[in-house]
């Protein structure tokens, strides 16, 4: 199957024509999103379609493109047997409007809608899906990328999203209904058999020779860590989780990429027409296999000049934390399978290891599980304006994409090592008994959650609230 820009413009099309507005600046930029069943073909010729849940009936759901500094109003219309909520993952919102059932908002109940409006503040690659019932409703299908352009974006050939994800199927393609298994839950989350590429299991991808394209990578899944090499080929990395990093190349490195995490690349096609080389995924190293195949056109194309290394994007507009005499905070992550986890606070009790497993819950930070949202102390409070350095500890042999909501952290060490240059993200993954130090500065008002995004790992109680008063 040819997964090529033609099927990504199609499925960003609908939404955005439907809308109508032309583009100007601080306009007001309207779409409607549907949540709802249908089918989707993604595993291919010779296997049935799949029912799946899908925003505006396409899976992964229509691309949202805007412009920095446009608004958006995106009425989000309930048809799920369930009541959901939309989160714009990495998006500055206000907090009414961060799509938190039960701590921004009421859940948007079957057959009601719920009106989002906000600023596009920041250029970069966002996301966005439910976050209710999280695990289920992510895992049957609903979520979609989201481009904002920055105001003179870099000169490239080609723009590309790839949109991965990961499906539990059985052998007729049916999404298997085993969401929150315990096994999962206390292990490293629901991992699938079936990894999509923009919504169907990929095969290759034409390219041209002497093109410069720009590859924005959003992992969409459940629990599935990406570890993406493209072989033949020395992409550089601009920006992680939507920020602008001093570009620097991935020479035989390995992208990684963890639930919840983006990554935008510039990819010189240095190959000649015909050559084809493999996109391996070998994150799990006993289980790698080949993503995708980039197949160069026969056609020769007039190759551009040597291109020199892209220059690096204009940063976003909030501030970054002043760490010099910061207050400092610890946040541990503890639970599991294999961690020696004891136990920890429910709702204002104390209950053992066991007891938490007998009802659902696997995991604590700082010694509290994250139950009834209206009854959770914060986890953190911070006065506006304030910057602070919050140090995470890994208690637990797995791994977890932390992911903070309203803010971005800068990553002062990850495992002891200073990051080789600045780096700012919304999501940061600490490996089995890993630690980081993080810093930001509590620029936005409201709760805010700070949790894992293997989502099996969220739902079983590794959450927290940050509030910024
Ligand atoms: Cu992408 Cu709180 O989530
Ligand atoms: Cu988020
Ligand atoms: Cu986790």
């Amino acid at each position: 199957m040819f997964i090529g820009r033609r099927s990504l413009i199609a499925a960003g099309a609908g939404a955005l024509v439907a809308a109508g507005l032309p583009h100007s600046f601080a306009a007001t930029r309207e779409l409607r999103l549907a949540a709802g069943p249908t089918r989707a073909k993604l595993v291919g010729d010779g296997h049935p379609a799949t029912d799946v849940w899908a925003y505006n009936g396409a899976v992964p759901g229509p691309v949202l493109r805007f412009r920095q500094g446009e608004r958006a109003r995106i009425v989000v219309e309930n048809r799920l047997p369930q009541p959901t909520s939309v989160h714009w993952h990495g998006l500055r919102v206000p907090n009414a409007m961060d799509g938190v059932p039960d701590l921004t908002q009421p859940p948007i109940a079957p057959g009601e809608s719920f009106a989002y409006e906000f600023d596009l503040h920041d250029a970069g690659t966002y996301w966005y899906h439910p976050h209710a019932n999280s695990a289920e409703q992510v895992g049957r299908g609903l979520a979609g990328a989201i481009v904002v352009e920055e105001s003179q974006p870099p000169a490239v050939d080609r723009d590309l999203l790839w949109v991965l994800d990961d499906w539990r199927l059985d052998r007729g393609a049916r999404i298997a209904d085993d969401f929150g298994h315990p096994r999962d839950a206390s292990h490293a989350g629901r991992m699938g058999n079936t990894v999509t590429f923009n919504g169907a299991v990929p095969d290759s991808l034409e390219v041209r020779a002497g093109e410069r394209m720009r590859l924005r990578l959003v992992n969409v899944a459940n629990a599935r860590i990406f570890g993406l090499r493209l072989e033949g080929h020395a992409p550089y990395v601009i920006a992680r989780d939507g920020q602008p990093v001093d570009p620097y190349p991935v020479r035989g490195g390995m992208i990684v990429l963890a639930p919840g995490e983006r990554c935008d690349l510039i990819v010189d096609m240095h190959g000649e027409p015909g050559e084809r080389f493999a996109v391996i995924d070998a994150f799990y190293p006993q289980a790698a296999y080949r993503l995708v195949e980039l197949v160069y056109a026969a056609s020769a194309r007039g190759a551009r000049a040597p291109a020199a290394p892209p220059a690096r994007l204009p940063d976003n507009p909030w501030k970054r934390p002043d760490t010099s005499g910061a207050r400092r905070e610890r946040i541990v992550i503890e639970g599991g399978m294999m961690g020696g986890f004891r136990g920890a606070r429910l709702d204002g009790r104390q209950l053992d290891a066991r007891a938490l497993f007998q009802q659902g819950k696997m995991w604590a930070l700082n010694g509290e599980v994250a139950g009834d949202h209206h009854q959770m102390a914060p986890l953190l409070t911070l006065r506006r304006g304030e910057s602070v350095v919050v140090e995470l500890v890994n208690d637990s042999v797995w791994n977890h994409p932390m992911h903070l909501h309203g803010m971005f952290f800068e990553v002062l060490s990850l495992d002891g090592v200073a990051p080789p240059r600045r780096e700012f993200r919304d999501t940061l993954t600490l490996g089995p008994r890993g630690r980081a130090e993080t810093a930001f500065r509590a620029d936005a008002p409201g709760d805010w959650m700070f949790h894992c995004h293997v989502l099996e790992h969220q739902d079983s109680g590794l959450m927290g609230i940050v509030r910024v008063t």
